[in-house]
C-alpha cells in the first residue's frame, strides 16, 4: 500500500503508477536516503519524539540496509514501491516492524528528496572534480613532453601565425582551470542541508536542525524552509558548469579531429584509441574525440531541460521536480566518464613534428614579423602592414614564402629592408618576439608550464 493510502478508496491504476513512480531512477539515491534517514533518527532521539531504543533499532537497521544496498546497489528494483522513500521505510519495516513507523515523523519526502539529492551532488562533482583533475594532468603531461615543437596556429580556420604546441595544450588547461574553480563555487553554494524543512513550512518537530545537517556532512542547515525544498539551484549550476567544461572539451576534440585529418596531419592517434572502416580498410578514424564532441550536445539538453523544467514552478515543491532526475543523472556520469576517457587518450596522441614545422612555415604566417621588423626600422605599424601585404601579393603571384623573395625584390617594396630581414623571418625570430606574459615564446610558455606544473602539484 502507498505510504499516503489513508485517505484513499480506490486502489492506483497501473498506468498512473507507471507514469507517477520514480524507483526506477530515483534508487541511485539509496545511500543518499538511508544516510539522511539515520542523521533524522538521531535528530528525533535527541529532540525526545523518539526513544534512545528505538533510535538505536533504527540506526542499526539503516547501517545493515546500507550494507545490503552496497552489495547489491540495485536491490530496491526488485520490489513495486512508488520510490526510494517509500523503499527505504518498507525495508526498515521488514527489518524491524513498528518503530520503523516512527521514522517519518516531522520530515517529508519534500525535504527528504531535497537533502538526498544534494547529498548525491556533493558526492558526484567531488568525483568529476577528481576526473577534471586527471585531464588537466595528461595535458600537463602533452604539453611537457611536446615543449619546444612548433605548429601553426589559425585563426578563421586560416593559418595565423606559428605557435607552440605546448601553447595549444595549455590554453585548454586554462579553461579546465577555470572549470575546476566554477565546480568548486558550486559545491560551497549547495553545501546547505534541507532536512527539517518539512513539505513547505518546516517541521514540526523541535529539533535542531543544525546538528542533523552536520552529522550529514554539511556546512549549514538551510535557513528558508520555503526555498530550501524548492531550490534546485545546483542541479542547474552543476548543469551549467558541466555544459561548460564539455564545450571546451568539444573544441579541443575539433581541434585534434582537424589537426588528425589527411589535410592538416600534425597529430596522429595511436591504434589503441582509433578505429577503422567497415568498408574502406585505410581508414583509422578519431571516433572518441568525435564522440566527445557528440556527448557535449547531449549535456547541452540536460542544462535547457532542468531550467525548463523549474522556470514556470510556483512555490514550494511540485511533482515537475521529479524531472529533475534522469538527465542530471546522466550528465553528471556522461561529464565525469568524458574527462576521464581525454585523460586515457591523450598519451596515445603524438605530435608529426616534421609536418607541424612545415605547415607553420606555409602561408605567409611570418607576414606580421615583416611588418614587425619594419616598425623596428622606424615605419609606423599601418603602413608597415600595407607594405607586408605588397610583399605577400608579390611572393604569392611567385608561388613563394616571403623569404624567398631576393634583396632587391624586398627593396623594391621598402628600401628600408635590408639583409637581417632573412633572421627576421624565421619561425624562431617570430616565436621569441611574442615574449609578454601569455605569449608563445618558448621563454614564456615555459614559464607557463612550470607555473601549472606547481600548481597542479598543490591540489
Ligand atoms: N519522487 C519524488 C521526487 O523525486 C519525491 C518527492 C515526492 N513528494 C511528493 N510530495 N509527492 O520529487
Amino acid at each position: 500500500m502507498a505510504m499516503w493510502g489513508g485517505r484513499f478508496q480506490e486502489a492506483s491504476l497501473d498506468e498512473f503508477r507507471a507514469f507517477n513512480d520514480s524507483l526506477a531512477f530515483d534508487y541511485l539515491l539509496a545511500q543518499q536516503d538511508i544516510a539522511a534517514s539515520r542523521s533524522w533518527a538521531i535528530g528525533l532521539a535527541e529532540a525526545g519524539i523518539i526513544t534512545a531504543e528505538e533510535a538505536a533499532l533504527l540506526d542499526g537497521a539503516l547501517a545493515e540496509l546500507a550494507t545490503e544496498v552496497e552489495a547489491n546497489p540495485e536491490l530496491p528494483l526488485q520490489t513495486k514501491e512508488e520510490d526510494i522513500h517509500s523503499w527505504v521505510e518498507a525495508k526498515l519495516g521488514e527489518k524491524i516492524g513498528h518503530a520503523a513507523k516512527k521514522l517519518h515523523t516531522g520530515r517529508s519526502r519534500n525535504d527528504l528528496v531535497a537533502t538526498d539529492l544534494r547529498l548525491w551532488s556533493k558526492l558526484n562533482a567531488g568525483l568529476v572534480r577528481d576526473a577534471l583533475q586527471s585531464a588537466i594532468g595528461a595535458l600537463l603531461t602533452f604539453a611537457r613532453s611536446h615543449y619546444g615543437l612548433v605548429m601553426p596556429g589559425f585563426t578563421h580556420l586560416q593559418r595565423a601565425q606559428p605557435v607552440l604546441v605546448s601553447h595549444w595544450a595549455l590554453a585548454y588547461v586554462e579553461m579546465f582551470r577555470r572549470d575546476l574553480s566554477r565546480i568548486d563555487d558550486a559545491l560551497a553554494r549547495m553545501d546547505v542541508c534541507p532536512l527539517g524543512c518539512g513539505a513547505l513550512a518546516g517541521t514540526g518537530v523541535l529539533l535542531d536542525r543544525v546538528t542533523v545537517a552536520e552529522r550529514l556532512g554539511f556546512a549549514a542547515a538551510a535557513r528558508n524552509s520555503l526555498d530550501a525544498v524548492s531550490d534546485r539551484d545546483y542541479v542547474v549550476e552543476l548543469s551549467a558548469a558541466a555544459s561548460l567544461c564539455l564545450t571546451h572539451l568539444s573544441r579541443l576534440s575539433e581541434d585534434v579531429i582537424f589537426f588528425c585529418s589527411g589535410e592538416a596531419g600534425f597529430f596522429k592517434l595511436g591504434d589503441a584509441i582509433s578505429s577503422g572502416s567497415s568498408l574502406m580498410p585505410q581508414k583509422k578514424n578519431p571516433d572518441v574525440f568525435e564522440l566527445l564532441r557528440g556527448k557535449t550536445g547531449r549535456v547541452l539538453g540536460h542544462l535547457v531541460s532542468i531550467l525548463h523544467v523549474l522556470k514556470g514552478l510556483p512555490l514550494a515543491y511540485n511533482k515537475d521536480m521529479q524531472e529533475d532526475k534522469q538527465g542530471f543523472f546522466d550528465l553528471m556520469a556522461t561529464w565525469q566518464q568524458c574527462l576521464l576517457v581525454l585523460a586515457t587518450v591523450l598519451p596515445h596522441l603524438s605530435v608529426n613534428a616534421g609536418q607541424c614545422r612545415r605547415a607553420a612555415e606555409l602561408g605567409y604566417s611570418n607576414a606580421t614579423d615583416l611588418a614587425d621588423y619594419l616598425v623596428g626600422k622606424g615605419v609606423a605599424f599601418r603602413d608597415a602592414h600595407e607594405l607586408s601585404g605588397e610583399l605577400v601579393l608579390k611572393a604569392s603571384a611567385q608561388q613563394k614564402p616571403l623569404e624567398a623573395l631576393s634583396l632587391t625584390e624586398l627593396k623594391a617594396v621598402s628600401p628600408l629592408i635590408s639583409d637581417d630581414v632573412y633572421a627576421a623571418l624565421t619561425i624562431e625570430a617570430g616565436l621569441a618576439k611574442r615574449a609578454a606574459l601569455g605569449g608563445t615564446s618558448p621563454e614564456q610558455v615555459g614559464s607557463a608550464l612550470t607555473a601549472a606544473e606547481q600548481w597542479f602539484a598543490k591540489l
